[in-house]
């Protein structure tokens, strides 16, 4: 799982997507053009409130958004170069990508052991490199290790949300699209799951993409978010001149006034402000 990827040509992202809109039932469009790039080794966030299209961003890349009808109706997605609007959710898997979707799903009556041993259902290199990669999940997630003849359902929420990244992880990826991690965890937990994100991709070389509500934290980790509302990017940055920007800060770490609807409303709020001044 975890040996280290060649780099390829220079400047080629490892992720690309451009201007995708997608339509849910025939009839809502729900992305309105989002663009992103993933680099190679990257952390990247997409950050943004409730609804604002950070799930169907995700699924759209992994090809899951087919089970939720769901439809990528313009644009293109790139990975590693090669367009995969047209591949099967297994197939891209295959090809190391994998998305952890949120709410940590994790099979309720299974064992950790026997969870994560579903994550390597596309594997085709034997028995021997699976319980290999058993053991390194275990060494970043000594928890699951502790736990492994437990039923999962009977898991902390924290527990699951590391199962459900030990399971990805036995598929060997080279890139996770991570959905919401810290969803209903503590602070702590939060804090150890992205502890353990940030050396996955320090020692293992996985690129991330994370979805995250909770900007502070995300930012703390990424390298580079984008900030999505209603559909669209709003604004994208490197991760610390984001999180220094006053309309971030106001909006998404509550420090303005109460009563604003969204991101945009601070922006233009500000700038009326300014004008004023
Ligand atoms: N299967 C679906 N059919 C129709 N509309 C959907 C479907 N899934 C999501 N939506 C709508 O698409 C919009 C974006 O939803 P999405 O789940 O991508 O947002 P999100 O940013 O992940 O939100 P959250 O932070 O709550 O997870 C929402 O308005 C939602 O109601
Ligand atoms: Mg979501």
């Amino acid at each position: 799982m975890v040996a280290m990827q060649a780099v390829p040509q220079a400047a080629a992202p490892l992720l690309a997507v451009n201007g995708i809109e997608v339509i849910y039932n025939h009839v809502i469009l729900v992305l309105k053009g989002v663009s992103l790039t993933v680099p190679e080794g990257g952390v990247v966030a997409v950050l943004g409130a409730n609804g604002a299209g950070k799930t169907t961003t995700l699924k759209a890349i992994s090809r899951l958004l087919k089970a939720e009808r769901g439809e990528v109706t313009k644009g293109s997605v790139e990975y590693r170069g090669e367009r995969i609007e047209a591949a099967s959710p297994s197939d891209l898997v295959r090809r190391g990508l994998i998305q952890v979707m949120e709410g940590r799903h994790c099979f309720g009556h299974l064992t950790i052991e026997e969870n994560l041993l579903t994550g390597a259902y596309t594997r085709r290199d034997g028995q021997g490199q699976v319980a290999a990669d058993l053991d390194k999940v275990y060494a970043y997630f000594p928890r699951l290790k502790e736990r492994r003849r437990a039923q999962a359902g009977y898991t902390s929420g924290g527990e699951q949300q590391m199962c459900a990244i030990g399971r990805a992880l036995m598929s060997n990826p080279r890139m996770i699209l991570l959905d919401e991690p810290s969803m209903g965890l503590a602070p702590q937990l939060v804090e150890e799951i992205f502890e353990i994100v940030h050396r996955l991709n320090r020692e293992a070389g996985v690129s991330f993409l994370v979805a995250e509500q909770n900007t502070n934290m995300a930012l703390r980790y990424a390298s580079f978010g984008y900030i999505l509302e209603n559909g669209r990017i709003v604004m994208d940055g490197p991760a610390d001149s984001l999180r220094e920007n006053s309309d971030v800060k106001e909006f998404y770490l509550g420090l303005g006034e109460g009563g604003r609807q969204s991101f945009r409303d601070v922006k233009h709020y500000r700038r009326r402000k300014r004008w004023l001044a």
